[in-house]
């Protein structure tokens, strides 16, 4: 495996493995891997020729007063874990390196981020498409990998694929979860002991509440079910609990055929993510 930190250098593989008609597999990550990011990195084995790893902590997708500095890095430790899986490229850039040329164009994500994560987030979800953007350009894909448990996330990027024509097909892998059901992520390093026993009651809320849509129908009741649920199991405090339709992000109505849950939650003063999709038809 190839650790790489310029794109000079990474333009001179991907060239080459183009030449040769190798076929290629981007997973673009933040580093700080977990399983969740290990199950995107072997989807990828599986179906393609030559496999890059991305491990870049983007700045452009953090608020100026969210966790840009403390985000958890340890590159020794992601190599040997993305080697682990079968990884050809792993491309560890510098910011300076990323972002050397800047002439303020950017990339708007549109009304997609105008909700759940994207409201409160601003900015958030443009910072990804530009990093994304500038993944697809550097490495070429012909497939890259995503997670579900970043759901608006990938709608959003689906989007740009569409509309801006990227050629490259995208792969969404289902959430992976600790035995508890708590969604696995690089933040979890955050939790205090206490924060860690109350976490798994997010994705417990959002159980009971798909239980009840598929019960009656009736979204604001699933949204209040989930919400007591958080509110006697944990202390922590409900940015946003909501159900909408997928992947367009619209209310949901009669013609819907497959419902988003999703929520975030500041646990202690960590902010977690989870969502379910299922369908209602
Ligand atoms: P990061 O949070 O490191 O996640 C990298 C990829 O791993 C994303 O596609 C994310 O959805 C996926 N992932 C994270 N936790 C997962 C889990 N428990 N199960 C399944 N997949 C999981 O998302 C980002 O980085 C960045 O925004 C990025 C796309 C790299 C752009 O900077």
């Amino acid at each position: 495996m190839k650790v790489i930190t310029t794109i000079e250098a990474l333009t001179a593989e991907i060239l080459a493995a183009k030449k040769s008609e190798k076929t290629i597999g981007l997973v673009p990550t933040m580093g700080y891997l977990h399983e969740g990011h290990l199950t995107l990195a072997q989807a990828a084995r599986e179906e393609n020729d030559v496999v890059v790893m991305s491990i870049f902590v983007n700045p452009t997708q953090f608020g100026p007063s969210e966790d840009f500095e403390s985000y958890p890095r340890d590159l020794q430790r992601d190599t040997a874990l993305a080697e682990s899986v079968g990884v050809d490229i792993v491309f560890a850039p510098s910011v300076e390196e990323m972002y050397l040329h800047d002439g303020g164009i950017r990339i708007c994500a549109g009304k997609q981020a105008s909700i759940l994560c994207g409201a409160s987030r601003p900015g958030h979800f443009d910072g990804v498409l530009q990093v994304v953007a500038k993944l697809f350009h550097l490495t070429q894909p012909i497939r890259a990998y995503f997670g579900q448990k970043d759901a608006q996330q990938v709608a959003i990027i689906a989007t740009m694929v569409r509309d801006y024509n990227f050629p490259l097909e995208m792969r969404v892998v289902p959430i992976v979860r600790e035995e508890d059901g708590l969604a696995k992520s690089s933040r979890n390093v955050y939790l205090s002991e206490v924060d860690r026993q109350q976490a798994p009651a997010i994705n417990e809320a959002l159980t009971l509440a798909r239980d009840s849509f598929l019960e009656n129908g009736d979204a604001a009741e699933a949204i209040e079910k989930a919400s007591v649920h958080i509110a006697t199991r944990t202390n922590g405090k409900i940015d946003y609990i909501e159900l909408l339709a997928y992947p367009d992000l619209a209310p949901v109505t009669d013609e819907t055929k497959q419902v988003l849950l999703a929520a975030a939650v500041y646990i202690g003063k960590t902010r977690l993510i989870d969502n379910i999709i299922f369908n209602v038809k």
